[in-house]
């Protein structure tokens, strides 16, 4: 019998916090291996905007061969440095996202949205705040057609395209359904909910009606229609009404930000861009005030995802014991950044999980 290959981990360095916070999460993946017995390889590679500067690109085509054909997860920093713009005025880095996006075709980008212990300005029980967010990110108001004009020698006009079609739509509804079929059966009985402005756009209109045709589906799972808008503010008020959440490209994207205030903040949320082969995980924000607890989620969500896809319960046991240690230490409470208003820098906090981590491990016997 062949031995199972290893699993294949790409690290994407990227700028600003991206390289440190990535080096945090792989230091604390060396202090897992043994304990759980996980068998995997990491390739490091450089990109956004420093490696532009550099090479002309975002990043290599080592590095982008390397996710396309070896890597089964990809943890990503993050890109962008302000300022450092393409002559039309896009950000460099957005370009890497959108390839990794469009290109590995990362369809479903999953933001789980959980207060894993009361924190500073957080409103709500952690029991109120169990919300998945599921945002379409191949298409949408982000499917990066459209056009500019000059006119007088001046920009004068500019146009992005709102793609919506069936088929990507039907695919972000079964993968938002078959996570609620997975939440139902483990107790959660509340509705998914898709989020659109049928009110007005016809976009949105063959979004919402594709998703009640797959709802179909899943006849067991109720399905309730919000407006975006509404939405905005009735989750602020009454999180506890909605689980999965299913919404396109650009309304997902301002949400997905939105809903770090029931988790603590920016430094505090992960998500998730999975495609049928490969996922990529990625900290919500790496910028300002640097907690590395976002970075450590995303590795949760990394080693969930690589026991599900290689049927290996040692890293899906992995996952649970880091966002428990994750969540011992904010308990605890005498280790934070200075977001959650303490003095810990990111190294003392990702130690902190590390030590929780070593501790828990003796606890249940490894
Ligand atoms: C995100 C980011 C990206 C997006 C940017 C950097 C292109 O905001 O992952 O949410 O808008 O999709
Ligand atoms: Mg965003």
């Amino acid at each position: 019998m062949n031995p199972t290959p290893k699993a294949v981990i790409a690290a994407l360095l990227g700028d600003g916090a991206g390289p440190e916070l990535v080096g945090h999460a792989l230091a604390t993946l060396k202090v897992i291996r043994p304990i759980c017995g996980l068998d995997y390889e990491v390739s490091t590679f450089p990109c956004g905007a420093a490696y532009w500067k550099l090479h002309g690109e975002e990043w290599s085509a080592q590095a982008r061969q390397f996710c396309e054909s070896r890597a089964d997860a990809i943890l990503f920093g993050s890109v962008g440095v302000p300022g450092v713009e393409r002559p039309s005025g896009e950000l460099v880095g957005v370009e890497l996202v959108f390839f990794l996006r469009l290109g590995l075709d990362l369809y479903a980008n999953l933001r789980p949205v959980q207060l894993l212990t009361s924190l500073p300005g957080t409103p709500y029980a952690p029991a109120d705040v169990r919300i998945h967010l599921v945002r379409e990110a191949t298409e949408g108001l982000y499917a990066r057609m459209g056009g500019s004009l000059n006119r007088g020698q001046r920009p004068d006009v500019a146009v992005d395209i709102r793609l919506i079609t069936v088929k990507a739509t039907e695919r972000i509804a079964r993968f938002a359904f078959r996570l609620a079929e997975r939440l139902a059966l483990a107790g959660d009985s509340r509705p998914v909910t898709c989020i659109d402005k049928s009110n007005v756009l016809g976009g949105c209109r063959l979004f919402r009606r594709t998703v009640q045709a797959i709802a179909e589906e899943f006849p067991k799972l109720p399905l309730k229609f919000t407006y975006v808008d509404n939405f905005a503010l009735d989750v602020l008020r009454r999180p506890q009404d909605y689980s999965v959440c299913v919404t396109s490209n650009a309304f997902g994207d301002i949400l997905a930000d939105l809903l770090a205030y029931h988790e603590g903040g920016p430094g505090m949320g992960a998500t998730g861009n999975f495609g049928d082969r490969l996922a990529m995980f990625e900290p919500l924000h790496a910028k300002g005030a640097v907690n590395p607890i976002a970075i450590h989620r995303g590795l949760a969500m990394l080693l969930a995802w690589l026991g599900e896809k290689r049927q290996d319960p040692c890293f899906t046991r992995a996952a649970m014991r880091l966002t428990d240690s994750i969540t011992e230490v904010l308990k605890a409470g005498q280790v934070r950044t200075p977001d959650l208003g303490g003095t810990a820098g990111p190294s003392e906090m990702s130690q902190a999980i590390r030590q929780m981590f070593l501790r828990l491990s003796e606890k249940e016997g490894r």
